[in-house]
């Protein structure tokens, strides 16, 4: 078994809280897409996963007179900063083993380019599929923050995605629709 399941990280009131502000809808299709793309590119798929699900948990909300303010965001974000120290105490505090935690906080760290001040760095290829799989579900305009997932479907997808991972690394002989 694995140290930490999706559907426990999903059910801290910590990630309800962060993931909902950032989008849960958007932060679930990544974790489908890094799991896919993990396989695909013989990365860990329970890290990839995990990390797609935390990578946007960083955000914070840069209203002015009750609108979002891009330019203010543009200028301050470090949500990839933020997220993987956010991800990072959340993944330890459920026990998760403390080298995979650290992989998956800076595969959120490196998910963007958006606060280095140059574009140039090197990934390692798991980086590189969490960067992807956020690129693949990005909507002009930022929408992807704002797409809609009900709660009981949310826990069904995060909990068959928690089985195609099982089943993936051979933790369990059940069949899955994949
Ligand atoms: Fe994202």
């Amino acid at each position: 078994m694995r140290d930490v399941t999706l559907l426990a990280i999903f059910e801290h009131h910590i990630a309800q809280k962060y993931l909902n502000r950032s989008g849960l809808a958007h932060a679930i299709a990544v974790a489908y897409h890094a799991y896919h793309l993990a396989k695909k590119h013989k990365v860990d798929v329970d890290i990839a996963a995990k990390a797609g699900l935390l990578h946007d948990i960083g955000h914070f909300t840069w209203y002015k007179n009750g609108k979002w303010d891009y330019d203010l965001y543009k200028k301050n974000d470090i949500h990839a900063i933020k997220g993987a120290e956010r991800a990072h105490k959340l993944l330890i505090r459920l026990g998760e083993n403390p080298v995979r935690a650290k992989e998956i906080a800076l595969a959120i760290l490196f998910h963007t380019d958006s606060f280095l001040p140059t574009n140039d760095i090197e990934r390692t290829a798991l980086q590189q599929v969490v960067k992807w799989a956020d690129e693949k579900d990005e909507e002009k305009g930022g929408l992807h923050h704002y797409r809609k997932i009900d709660e009981d479907r949310a826990r069904q997808s995060i909990s068959r995605l928690d089985q195609w991972i099982d089943a993936e690394l051979g933790y369990s002989k059940k069949i899955v629709d994949q």
